[in-house]
């Protein structure tokens, strides 16, 4: 039994899978594809919240907080995307790093990220939509755009996307590079307009008090407030910058490329929020900004009405592709984690007609919709997080010990100054996972023991590391 959750699958160097795919993705794209995945919800709408609720004018720091503990884990998904090869997700180095358990749990880890993340943006997209609906004089009623825990019956225009993007997805229409590109430069293009006019209408006394909510506290109903608690939320905005060591197979030059992509968008996409954080809490008063469109609901209220339109237009297409990336990683790891035998290989049918993985992108759009019309935005962001705190913590321990159990291996990028930069990766990872509220732990728990459960009862005899051993 112990041999068998911990074999470990065979590293293969960038080389091998040469013939496999276009090598068509440059630096530049790969930053750009990084940029696309992360410039979210978690900037367009948690800020509000957790500027409203859990950290006041203080959400900058928030922001700077949960930037430090993802550029600990960005350096050390560089560090294993240049000298691990194959797919490149956390799920293909804990393989080769820790054995099949960790995988899987990884693996399982990310279905996790990936799906809620997209109900998520959902839930963000649906905000704006209505926003732009309600512009329009023709709002849609309460009921039908909150979830039941906010009052509503459900988000009908959350779900309504994702089952949008399934039907899209089951045709086959492919996201290239270029169509990202233009999608990150509207992404771009809006957040300018809202810098460039918030800039000149900040009224400092918004930032005080600086932090009414405190560091970290309890309340009474197992809610987590505080700079801390709010770091931990926001963080929801860095998600999204590891969908660029999935495109491995693609970049022109791997080794050298997927580092700087990694790096470069995390840090590009850092200074944007600390920028647009401040501003936005510098303009209104922060009790004013939890909404669902808080962006766009600052600059109405400081009477910029076409601009408030303009940007809400922005937003809704920079959400479609955030989703559509995320959708995509999704059934892609169910694909890899099908292929090596730890789930069904019903998930990794292709229908011969559309030439698309139809199944997996069905059920995980049905599954999806469902999620994203009856949760809140705040739940599913902090289940997203827990998630992928987890999956950090481990990419940071597996720096450690692969350089450990596999010191020769070939490592075009080195993180710096290892082990302590891993190791403070994994304690700032660890301790945001700690200020997460409970109820988000008890569900992520579930969530694994359903996983283990799957393990031991299915992929531990199908795996195809068994067959060969
Ligand atoms: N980081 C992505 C977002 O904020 C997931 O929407």
């Amino acid at each position: 039994m112990a041999m068998q959750i911990f074999r470990t699958k065979h590293i293969t160097a960038h080389s091998d899978t040469d013939q496999a795919l276009n090598r068509c993705l440059s630096a530049w794209d790969l930053t750009f594809l990084g940029i696309g995945a992360i410039i979210g919800t978690g900037i367009f709408v948690l800020t509000g919240i957790a500027a409203a609720t859990q950290s006041g004018p203080a959400v900058i720091l928030s922001f700077v907080i949960a930037g430090f503990a993802c550029a600990f884990a960005a350096l050390a998904y560089a560090e294993l995307s240049a000298a691990v090869g194959g797919c490149g997700s956390a799920y293909g180095y804990s393989y080769a790093a820790f054995g099949e358990l960790m995988a899987f749990i990884i693996g399982w880890d990310l279905l996790l990220e990936y799906a809620i993340s997209v109900a998520a943006v959902a839930n963000g997209w649906s905000g704006y939509f209505n926003n732009a609906l309600t512009a329009m004089g023709i709002p849609l009623p309460d009921m039908l755009t909150k979830a039941p825990k906010l009052g509503g019956l459900i988000n009908l225009p959350a779900s309504a996307i994702i089952l949008i993007l399934m039907l899209l997805l089951i045709i086959g229409v492919k996201q290239s590079a270029k169509a990202n590109n233009a999608m990150v430069v509207v992404k771009l293009i809006t957040i300018s307009i809202f810098i460039g006019i918030a800039a000149f209408n900040v009224h400092p006394e918004n930032w005080h008090p600086f932090m009414p909510f405190g560091w970290y506290q309890v309340l009474p109903d197992g809610k987590t407030t505080g700079v801390l608690a709010g770091a931990s939320l926001v963080f929801f905005a860095y998600v999204g910058f590891d969908a660029v060591s999935t495109a491995a197979e693609e970049a022109q030059n791997p080794q050298r490329d997927l580092p700087f992509g990694i790096v470069a968008s995390l840090s590009f996409c850092t200074i944007i929020y600390i920028v647009v954080s401040a501003l936005l809490t510098g303009v209104v008063p922060y009790t004013d900004l939890n909404v669902s469109s808080p962006v766009a609901h600052a600059l109405k209220l400081i009477g910029f009405n076409g601009a408030s339109a303009l940007i809400s237009t922005g937003v809704i297409a920079g959400l479609t592709t955030v989703m559509l990336v995320l959708y995509y990683g999704l059934t892609r790891i169910i694909f890899a984690m099908s292929r090596d035998g730890l789930l069904s290989p019903f998930f990794n049918h292709v229908n011969c007609k559309t030439q698309t993985p139809v199944r997996v992108i069905v059920i995980c759009g049905v599954f999806m919709a469902a999620i994203a019309g009856l949760m809140p935005l705040g739940d599913l962001a902090e289940l997203v997080n827990i998630g992928t705190l987890a999956a950090f913590v481990l990419v940071c321990l597996g720096v450690i010990v692969l350089r450990i159990t596999k010191p020769d291996m070939h490592r075009p990028f080195r993180s710096p100054f290892s082990p302590l930069f891993p190791v403070l990766g994994m304690l700032s990872c660890g301790a945001l996972m700690g200020f997460l509220p409970a109820l988000t732990w008890r569900r992520f728990v579930v969530w694994l023991v359903i996983g283990l459960i799957v393990y031991f009862t299915y992929s531990i005899r199908h795996s195809k590391l068994a067959e060969k051993s």
